[in-house]
């Protein structure tokens, strides 16, 4: 049963937030909003807001959140359509029979119809990969030790020599050529006409948790360009949300999840047993995943090449694991570059014993750190005992952070006392490890990644509750600064209503289907902005979050050179955007 966007608006303006939520919760009006208990964790001082001009509610305290309609379903254990049918009684709304509106009729359609395509492609690239024709590629995989069984675990398939071989098979099928092409299965050439994308290449289906095949990963033979090519992002397959094999691993039940670099890699560790192993697509690994992980473990364990490029992957990873709340531990290949080899040369129970050896993530970044020291030099050998002293300032908890220091101490031969006094030194000069000296605007030094999903957080919601500003810095921000991509979204669709100055964030959280999205779509109308006294305050703390998401952004894009080809443009158009912007004086009033 679908309802309309238009019904399902109505019934969600009918029913005022702050009232709802009043009938469960105790609510205080404080700086603009509402504050009580969260009745979604146990907590002694509230920290649950309600905004009731964006009509979203967000817990500072466990990350609840969302609109009327999330409330009522997550207090209430309803189901979607329970939670509208409960609200437009309440709000004395009729709610139509039958109603299936097209639009999210023909959603549905497509989203069906794209993972019918896959699936088809699927089952014929798995065909040729056991016929005379993809005799290569599975020589190929037989070469590299997979079993006939492991093949057919994972669905490997073959992508032949002639391109018009799958679009046949799949016109045969009944699938037309757009949606092929929407796919990412084929695109057109003036020279064969509608051609598929993969050619000579093994085939790795990429399914989603629940087994659906989302789009695929294909290995060139040989020394080809690229290695690996993967399907473009489509409406099914989102690359930041999805980790290869993990509808086989959250079933796995060993206490941990181990996470690879690619896709050889998670095939060979499952062959060998280890069926909680898991990688990214093709991209480094997300804070998205991460959430998506969290649903099945508490503990990751990092099995990443042991080169240079896989220590940098493996910082960054942990950095996302500590911020999604979970334990990374890091697995040591060496002297192998990477858990398929290992796992080839020295086996299961080698594997096994490296497992239970796995290094705690902060003993792992001091070890890296190490390494950029030249321990002989006692100017250095300080700076390092310096740096690691700034590292434990990371701890918040007082107990964790002395426990860390004893044991690194111990480690590093470095005298307690003077570790602690470092410490104490250290965090005296920065106000680390204490409460934080906060900027004016409410940006918090810190991790710079946390900090920039911070200012773009802060700048949604001070644009979401003075409408007027938009029009005074338009010209200076796009969606496209916002590099969180589900923030990203947001902006896609709260620009255009700020525009016609009609923003509606609880309808932006309706939009998403996920739980968790929506908690993170309220988070982004729930940030506090700063209580300040003068204009001139207000002005120049918002001139300073419109410069972080400015410099974040332009950050970003640089980053993305080479990975893809507009990002140098962006980059570009960001350096100017943001002189200009540093120069440029913004009224608030
Ligand atoms: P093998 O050489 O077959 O063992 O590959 P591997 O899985 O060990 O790959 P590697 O360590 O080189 O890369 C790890 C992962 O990065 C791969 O599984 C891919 O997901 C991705 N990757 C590697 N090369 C490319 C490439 O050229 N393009 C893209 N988009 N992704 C790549
Ligand atoms: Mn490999």
């Amino acid at each position: 049963m679908y309802y309309s966007e238009k019904i399902l608006e109505e019934v969600r303006a009918g029913n005022d937030i702050v009232d709802v939520i009043s009938g469960y919760v105790r609510l205080q009006k404080k700086g603009g909003r509402y504050w009580g208990l969260c009745p979604f964790h146990n907590e002694k001082s509230p920290s649950f807001s309600v905004n009731g001009d964006m009509q979203v509610y967000h817990c500072f305290g466990c990350g609840a959140g969302g609109n009327v309609y999330t409330f009522v379903m997550n207090y209430e254990n309803y189901t979607f359509p329970e939670a509208v049918r409960m609200l437009a009684q309440r709000a004395g709304v009729a709610l139509p029979q039958e109603e299936d509106s097209p639009e999210a009729r023909s959603r549905d359609n497509r989203r069906a119809r794209l993972l019918e395509v896959n699936k088809a492609a699927a089952k014929f690239f798995y065909y040729q990969l056991r016929s005379p024709h993809g005799e290569i590629g599975y020589r190929y995989l037989k070469k590299r030790e997979l079993s006939d069984e492991t093949m057919h675990k994972f669905g490997l398939g073959f992508a032949g020599k002639n391109g018009a071989h799958l679009v046949q098979y799949l016109r045969e099928k009944g699938f037309e050529d757009d949606l092929i092409q929407e796919a990412g299965l084929a695109a057109h050439s003036e020279k064969y006409g509608l051609n598929s994308q993969f050619w000579n290449r093994v085939m790795y289906p990429i399914q989603d948790i629940n087994n659906r095949v989302i789009g695929f990963g294909g290995r060139v033979m040989g020394e080809g360009e690229p290695k690996y090519l993967n399907s473009p992002e489509t409406p099914v397959f989102d690359k930041r949300r999805n980790l290869y094999g993990l509808n086989y691993a959250r079933k796995a039940r060993s206490g941990n999840i181990i996470l690879c670099e690619g896709y050889m890699d998670v095939i060979s560790m499952h062959q060998a047993g280890f069926t909680q192993a898991v990688a990214s697509l093709g991209t480094a690994f997300t804070p998205e995943q991460a959430a998506l992980l969290k649903r099945y473990t508490e503990t990751v364990l990092l099995a990443y090449d042991s080169d240079g490029a896989g220590v940098k992957a493996a910082l960054r990873a942990i950095g996302i694991l500590r911020d999604a709340g979970l334990t990374g531990k890091i697995i040591n290949m060496q002297p192998y570059k990477d858990p398929d080899e290992f796992m080839k040369s020295l086996g299961k129970e080698s594997f096994e014993e490296r497992i239970r050896q796995a290094e705690n993530s902060f003993f792992f970044e001091v070890r890296i750190l190490q390494g950029q020291f030249d321990m002989d030099d006692p100017e250095e050998k300080t700076r390092f005992h310096r740096e690691i002293a700034k590292k434990l300032c990371e701890f918040s908890e007082e107990v964790e952070r002395d426990n860390y220091l004893q044991a690194v101490a111990e480690k590093y031969y470095i005298g307690i006392e003077n570790l602690r006094r470092l410490v104490v030194r250290y965090a005296a000069g920065t106000g680390a490890a204490k409460p934080l000296e906060r900027p004016k605007s409410g940006i918090r030094r810190r991790d710079p990644e946390e900090n920039a999903k911070r200012s773009q957080r802060l700048l949604i919601t001070w644009l979401c509750a003075q409408p007027v500003l938009y029009g005074r810095i338009r010209k200076y921000i796009s969606p496209e600064d916002f590099t969180v991509e589900l923030y990203r979204r947001v902006a896609e669709r709260l620009f255009p209503e700020l525009e016609a100055g009609r923003v509606n964030p609880a309808g932006i959280i309706s939009m998403f289907e996920d739980g968790e999205e929506q908690k993170e779509a309220a988070e982004l109308f729930s940030a506090l902005l700063p209580e300040l006294d003068t204009a001139q305050e207000k002005e120049k703390a918002f001139h300073e979050i419109l410069l972080s998401v400015k410099r974040n952004s332009y950050q970003y894009h640089l980053s993305q050179m080479g990975a893809e080809v507009s990002a140098l443009s962006r980059a570009i158009e960001g350096k100017k955007a943001l002189e200009e912007l540093a120069g440029t004086h913004i009224s608030l009033d």
